[in-house]
């Protein structure tokens, strides 16, 4: 009986784009009272509030933003790291309210020999500490910090247990000390929110970092991390370019396909990522007052870049397409068409001279040196260095 459950909540998930259901997708400019939106202002003043509301109270839950004080501390500094190409700072990073506190622990390199301040990549990093060595002892495609250095970029990376452990049972241990009122309320801030929250936090400490110009900040996530970077983008629009990697349900990818990874997985599965209120929509997402194309209407006029892997169908390579497919209306408002084809394009190309970027890479789940090569073309483009 339990083997035929099993196989049964196997099934429950499909991989067959013709078993895909009939849906509308809410109008990402239609106001609640029906208006439409038909410009920039009444974008930014009606409608832009109204769809981030909705996302706080059925998604992702509060933002809080007041605290007492955010100090930091240089706990290690190497200037001739990477040799010497580049400047190690490991930076513990403070936030105090009331009489509790959270630390944030920040690896920073910043390239030598060039003009700086320089922008900078940071990563939420969702996977193992050894991702981020600072010693360069261990190296992973994950977080390839000499690439980015040599192509004249700052690379940062903070872990999400800083901002929450990613754990059903302790994630109030990390930010969420800070905010217990979180905790009692069904749109209040979990696990994803915190891990965007602390990348905020980091923004803070790169505007008094001088080497860093804070204006060209790229939050950079996969997977669970891609999620909270869209967050990230959206909650704080200091953040000037988001790169959702593989993020698939409740990140970059349509809900209402049910393709791949659905609303009643991800919160059986992570109970402690989204809001209480997100389980009402658990096998109900036509219910939902969004959907993830009009999160990364949030984001614009900012650019964005999303990506998927072939062997990765969990996460759904076309559901995450025709979220920026769906998203172009917003950034027409901003006259920064996209541009994009209606049909995702071929494997392993990158669509780079966008407002809105992709790519589907040949292989599994993972962020890897193809990705950031193509983020780092994607901020080259948008960013062009000068001189
Ligand atoms: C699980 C989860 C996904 C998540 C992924 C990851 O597969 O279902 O939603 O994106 O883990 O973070 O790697």
């Amino acid at each position: 009986f339990a083997i035929f459950i099993l196989i049964a909540r196997a099934q429950a998930q499909n991989y067959d784009e013709a078993k895909v259901p009939a849906y509308t997708l809410p109008d990402v400019l239609k106001t609640s009272d029906g208006q439409l939106v038909k410009n920039k202002p009444d974008w930014e003043k009606k409608r832009r509030p109204e769809v981030l509301t909705l996302f706080e109270n059925n998604i992702y839950g509060q933002m809080p933003k007041t605290f007492d004080n955010l100090t930091y501390k240089v706990t290690n500094e190497v200037k001739d790291a990477m040799n010497g190409k580049a400047h190690l700072k490991e930076v513990t990073i403070t936030v105090t309210k009331g009489n509790k506190s959270a630390d944030i622990h920040l690896v920073l390199f910043t390239p030598n020999h060039v003009k700086k301040p320089v922008p900078a990549f940071l990563l939420i990093n969702n996977r193992g500490k050894e991702n981020t060595d600072p010693t360069r002892a261990t190296k992973s495609e994950f977080w390839p910090a000499e690439t980015v250095i040599e192509s004249g970029y700052a690379v940062a990376a903070f872990h999400v247990s800083d901002g929450a452990p990613d754990n059903k049972n302790t994630y109030q241990d990390g930010i969420l000390r800070l905010y217990p009122e979180q905790l009692e309320t069904d749109n209040g801030m979990k696990a994803i929110g915190a891990w965007a929250w602390t990348a905020s936090r980091v923004l803070d400490y790169f505007q008094k970092d001088k080497n860093i110009d804070a204006k060209k900040v790229f939050v950079v996530g996969h997977s669970r991390g891609g999620k909270a970077a869209l967050w990230a983008g959206v909650q704080d629009q200091r953040f000037a370019m988001v790169f959702s990697n593989c993020s698939g349900n409740t990140g970059a990818a349509l809900a209402r396909r049910r393709f791949g990874e659905t609303i009643t997985r991800i919160n059986t599965s992570f109970p402690h990522w989204f809001t209480n209120n997100y389980k009402k929509y658990n096998d109900n997402e036509a219910a939902l007052p969004v959907d993830q194309h009009m999160l990364i209407a949030l984001i614009a006029p900012r650019p964005v870049y999303a990506t998927n892997a072939t062997k990765d169908l969990w996460a759904d390579p076309k559901g995450t397409y025709l979220s920026l497919i769906n998203a172009q209306p917003v950034y027409a408002l901003y006259k920064k068409p996209s541009g994009l084809s209606p049909e995702p394009p071929a494997i392993n190309t990158a669509i780079i001279n966008s407002i809105l970027g992709y790519h589907n890479r040949e292989g599994i789940h993972n962020l890897t040196t193809f990705d950031w090569q193509n983020f780092i073309r994607f901020a080259n483009y948008h960013y062009p260095k000068k001189g």
